[in-house]
Parts: structure tokens; sequence; C-alpha cells
């Protein structure tokens, strides 16, 4: 008989166990409260009264009517301390969930445009991942993701005013409005990138179609896809992750709640783990969208009928698909094991 006998059990496993987050843009870490604040520290105004109009505002249909309000969010957002706050308020949250490893998208695009240097941008946030370290314990990274409505050239322009910070970030993203801006609108940007020494992920599938999928394995060349759920509508496109051993960082509330999936207990994620897919869970803009990861892992495990076993699956996953050294992966999954035997889970 395993320790884990009933949904209390299994919820405590969950919660306390060791984990990496993948996909989380941190300006999608910011809570309304903390916009507020932040809009009240640096005198900007916002188009909502007081926090509970901003919250009400939250009943996304779509991609983009999230987008649209996410970006209004972040314009509270100038100096260093702000992205620090940001950044650190996130670190709290994700301690609390278990979490050991986190990756963390940032969108300096959505800053530069209103005259916040890529230094202070990047500054607040390092600051933020070294206390993280300090504090907490959690090892983490940044990924510099591209907006994908705007242009290649100002992408090119973007990676150039990254370059003073090379090593300072281990990566780069694809993100903001799928639809009608493939991966290939990327391609040259991708090449340089790489040629940089930079890992590279790209968001596609989320609303996208499976053609995008294969745009950004083929033309980008990534080593992860960020969403990837539309791939299960391409069997030649689930084969593919399987056997190269693609991870792809799924976020099941944001997909609910930009109704990609009706609710869910419609949701792929079961299916991916079936498949062998090298499936993770992730929470993307949880401010956003209804809580952190273990909120995630909750609400789907408990909606797809998942248990402990696949609990530790997509816990293994994370630290297969994070961007460490061997040594750092075999002390995480170690790590990881620890707390299996600790709940008597061979
Ligand atoms: N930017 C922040 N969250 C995003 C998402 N889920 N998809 C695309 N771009 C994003
Ligand atoms: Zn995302």
């Amino acid at each position: 008989m395993t320790a884990i006998a009933d949904p209390a059990q299994l919820r405590a496993f969950v919660a306390g166990m060791p984990k990496a987050e993948l996909h989380i843009h941190i300006e999608g870490s910011l809570e309304p409260e903390l916009i507020f604040a932040l809009a009240q520290r640096n005198g900007v105004s916002l188009p909502y009264p007081d926090v509970e109009s901003l919250r009400a505002a939250y009943a996304f249909t779509n991609l983009q009517s999230f987008l649209d309000i996410y970006y209004a969010g972040a314009s509270v957002l100038l100096k260093e301390q702000d992205f620090h706050d940001m950044a650190w308020a996130y670190f709290q949250r994700a301690h609390a969930d278990g979490v050991i490893h986190a990756e963390l998208f940032f969108d300096p695009q959505t800053h530069t445009e209103r005259g916040v240097a890529m230094r202070t941008v990047i500054d607040g946030l390092e600051s933020a991942c070294r206390r993280a370290k300090a504090e907490l314990g959690i090892e983490s990274e940044l990924i510099l993701c591209f907006l994908r409505h705007l242009s290649e050239e100002a992408a090119f322009a973007t990676l150039e005013e990254a370059r003073p910070h090379l090593g300072r970030f281990i990566g780069v993203g694809l993100d903001s409005s799928e639809v009608g801006h493939p991966p290939e609108k990327f391609e040259r940007v991708y090449a340089e990138a790489r040629r940089l020494g930079l890992r590279a992920v790209a968001h596609a599938g989320e609303e996208g179609p499976p053609e995008y999928i294969w745009g950004a394995l083929d033309r980008l060349k990534v080593e992860r896809i960020d969403h990837g759920v539309q791939s299960l509508r391409d069997p030649r496109l689930v084969e593919r992750p399987v056997r190269e051993r693609i991870p792809l960082t799924v976020c099941p509330l944001s997909n609910i709640k930009l109704c990609v999936f009706r609710d869910l207990r419609a949701h792929n994620l079961g299916r991916m783990l079936e498949l062998g897919i090298v499936a993770t869970v992730n929470s993307d803009d949880p401010a956003y969208f209804g809580g952190y990861l273990n909120q995630n892992f909750h609400e789907t495990m408990s909606a797809l009928g998942l248990g402990a076993a696949a609990a530790r699956q997509l816990a293994a996953n994370s630290f297969e698909a994070s961007f460490v050294s061997p040594e750092r992966r075999q002390a995480y999954l170690e790590r990881l094991d620890a707390h299996c035997g600790r709940h008597r889970l061979a």
C-alpha cells in the first residue's frame, strides 16, 4: 500500500514536490495590488479606478484580449526597483509552491518602447534572481522574448541592445499575438541569437496551427516549444517531440482562461503524458490566469484524474527540460526522488 491514499495526501505530495517552472512571463506575475502600488509610486495613471475594477476586466475571450490588458499593466514598470519588486514577489510565491528552479521570460520591448533602458530591466530582474538564490535557495535564469507582433527589424534592434548583457540571460523566446505572425518571420534573428550562444524557445501552437510548431522546430531550431497544445492535431507532430524529446511547456489554467480548451477536463495534458511527450506544467501569467504553479497542478490533476505517478513524471520532465548542467539536473532529480521516498512512493 502506498502512503498516498486520498486526495488530501496527493495534494500535500504535489504541493511540496520540488519542481522547475519554465514558462512564466514575469510581467504576467504582476498582481493588481502591485500594479496599483507601482502606478502610485511612479505617478502613472491607469484606465481603471481601483484593484477590483481591474481584476473584473480579467475576463478574456482569446489571447489578444488578454495581451491588451497585460501590456497596460506592464506600463507601471519604470525603475530598476520596480522590476526587482515584481520578480521578488513571484519568487516568494514560487518558493511556497516548491519551485527550486525557474526560467523567467521577460519582454524588453514592452519597456524599451516606453523609454526604459534594457539595462534597467535586466538589473532589476537579475538582482531579484540573486536574492531568490540567497534567501530562498531558488536557482533562476532569464530568457529574453521578442514580441512577434512587432517587426523582424525591431527584434534585431532588441538583440543588439541586449548584446552588452550577454551572459545575463540564457536564451531567447517568442511571444505575443501568435496568429498571423509565424515563426519564420524571425528565422534570421534566431540564427543570430544561436550564433551568439543563446538557447532558443518559442511559443507555438497555443492558438496557432500545427504548422507554426513545425516552423519553430525547423526554422527557429528551438529546443523547447512553449504551449504546443495544438500539436495533437497532427499525428506526425506528436511523433517528433517524443522521438527527439523536445519538451512542451504547457500552461493549463492559461489555456482555459484564453478559451483554448472548453474546460480542464477537455485539456490534452493527460494524453500527452500517455504518448510519452516531455510535457511540463507551468503558470504562464499567474496573476491573470487564476493561480501559480501548484494551483495549475492541483486543478489539472483533479480534472484529469492524474495521480502521484503523473505528478512525479511532470516534475521529472521539468528538470529534464530545464537549461541546466547535467550535474545540476541530477541533483534536482535526486531531490525529487528523496521527496517521493518520504511519501513512500517507490
Ligand atoms: N505573453 C504573455 N503571455 C503570453 C501568452 N500566453 N502567449 C503569448 N504571449 C504571451
Ligand atoms: Zn506564455
